[in-house]
């Protein structure tokens, strides 16, 4: 398999360098008619260059994926600095354990991979599982879950352009962490707290929607990017539903915050004015009657996010809306939920309620900008029972982030520079958080495209970062991982190849 792989890499990179002298040349070509042209305000309007080439391609090296990806994988480097741990056996019930073999051995002795070498009898890269629970032992959703993963690392690792080290890997795809191994999240405040289990590490390892989620309402991160990104190609901010939405189901909740979902109905039902689409799922036979598409969410000015039991995997898809994201602080982290910027609510309704000249700079432009859409939000809540009222009452309800909050958070962004709105964790200021969007439509705007931009425009989501970020974790883990003394040596496993048909049967 190794072996047939890499002499139809070899013969696919020929091709492709043939392809690519053409590229080159129809690219000079077009580069010297159109440059006059092309210069100027487009090179600098587009925070992000990355082409969809680029962001379609499996097998960028490290120096490229770093270029690219900026801050991808700091997940992996926190979890490396912590140091050195010693990976156990867990048996058959624990985590998925496998062995990845990729000739590292032989590393030293040869060169770097190049055409000429590429097919080396020796360098057959090897995916075997070690440990795995039995199929049956599995609901169809962790079987889905764990089929996802590995076909994930294999695609990884096959793309690879250089040898990937040797290593024993532990893999959970559960949703809450489990010991050490790879896993979906883990908690925000946690990473130095090692006081409860000692040695215990989570890296954190890519969704399984970035392979497949078989929801009749989801897809695929792929499926839902090219649904997203017609709905925003065609839906500018301003002509977005000036509201904020939520579809969910009220008992999946968070032990951090167990009245999460509860609370945010009971915030919505107050309301004073129109402002929500908020509903619980109505399910009739394991149908939801008022259930969404993923990419309609982004159809609306505001998305709101919850957390569940643990992390929700819808964040990465709200993440791709050109909406503003509204959560209560994020209590689970994902491999990339670092890169969201956060600005408080508190910060925004003491920078718009203290009367101060912001507010009436910002109020200005809002009405000298706003279409009638948002004009005519903002008259209707104001002529309605009372936002001056429900104002009063907010100024003395401001929240302050706890101290565990500051810790998953320590980095709070301007108005002007974030990518996320935090709200109350009780969600008792969603409203007026909302008012005070709809009353500065440039910050809501800007925070909207600053998250699109990152996540979508910066190729986070993207075919190319997913392969990036596994092979860095390979590589990160390997680095850490100790495995001797604890009887690996003489197993073997199950090729990934076999385990793939039966899956564990
Ligand atoms: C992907 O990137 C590598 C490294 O730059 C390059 O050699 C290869 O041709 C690219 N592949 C495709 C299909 O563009
Ligand atoms: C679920 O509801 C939708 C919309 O009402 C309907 O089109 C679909 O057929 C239903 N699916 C099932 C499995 O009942």
């Amino acid at each position: 398999m190794g072996e047939k792989l890499r002499v139809r890499r070899s013969r696919r990179l020929r091709q492709t360098t043939l392809l690519l002298g053409c590229c080159l040349a129809l690219y000079c070509l077009f580069f010297v008619f159109r440059t006059p042209v092309q210069a100027g305000p487009a090179a600098t309007t587009k925070p992000w260059t990355l082409s969809p080439d680029l962001l379609r391609n499996l097998s960028l090296d490290v120096e490229q994926c770093n270029a690219a990806f900026p801050g991808l994988t700091k997940e992996i480097d926190d979890a490396v600095a912590q140091g050195p741990f010693t990976l156990k056996q867990t048996g058959d019930s624990g985590p998925l354990q496998g062995r990845i073999k990729d000739g590292q051995v032989r590393r030293n002795q040869m060169p770097p991979l190049s055409i000429s070498n590429i097919g080396h009898a020796d360098s057959q890269l090897q995916l075997s599982i070690i440990h795995a629970q039995r199929r049956a032992d599995l609901s169809t959703e962790m079987i889905n879950s764990r089929t996802a993963a590995l076909h994930q690392l294999h695609r990884a690792l096959i793309t690879s352009p250089t040898y990937l080290p040797d290593t024993i890997f532990s893999l959970n795809f559960q949703d809450s962490p489990f010991g050490t191994s790879w896993t979906y999240s883990r908690p925000a405040a946690d990473r130095s707290q090692s006081s409860s289990s000692p040695g215990t590490r989570n890296f954190l390892m890519p969704h399984f929607s970035f392979w497949s989620w078989p929801l009749p309402f989801v897809g695929s991160i792929s499926r839902a990017a090219s649904a997203i990104t017609a709905i925003e190609s065609s839906l500018p901010f301003g002509e977005k539903i000036p509201k904020a939405v939520w579809r969910g189901t009220s008992w999946f909740n968070s032990v951090h915050n167990p009245r999460l979902r509860q609370n945010l109905l009971k915030a919505v039902k107050e309301k004073s004015w129109d402002w929500a689409d908020v509903e619980a799922l109505k399910w009739e036979g394991g149908n939801a009657s008022n259930a969404m598409g993923i990419e309609d969410f982004c159809r609306y000015k505001y998305v709101l996010h919850t957390e569940g039991i643990a992390y929700s995997g819808r964040f990465q898809f709200l993440q791709m809306c050109g909406s503003v994201t509204v959560t209560t602080p994020i209590v689970w982290l994902q491999h990339t939920t670092h890169l969201a910027r956060p600005v408080f609510s508190s910060t925004l309704l003491k920078a718009g309620g203290g009367g101060g000249g912001r507010r009436g700079r910002q109020g200005a432009e809002a009405e000298a900008a706003g279409g009638g859409v948002v004009v005519g939000a903002h008259d209707g809540r104001k002529s309605g029972s009372g936002m001056a009222g429900k104002g009063k009452k907010g100024e003395g309800k401001t929240w302050t982030p706890s101290e565990r909050v500051r810790k998953s958070w320590p980095r709070e962004y301007a108005p002007e520079e974030a990518n996320i709105v935090f709200v109350a964790p009780d969600w008792s200021d969603l409203e007026d958080t909302i008012g005070w969007l709809e009353d500065h439509p440039h910050v809501a705007e800007g925070i909207a495209r600053r998250q699109r931009d990152m996540f979508v425009g910066g190729g986070y989501f993207s075919p190319a970062a997913e392969v990036c970020y596994w092979r860095a974790l390979v590589r990160g883990w390997a680095e850490v991982v100790r495995t001797e003394g604890q009887g690996w040596e003489s197993l073997e496993g199950v090729p990934f190849e076999t385990f793939a048909l039966s899956n564990g049967d």
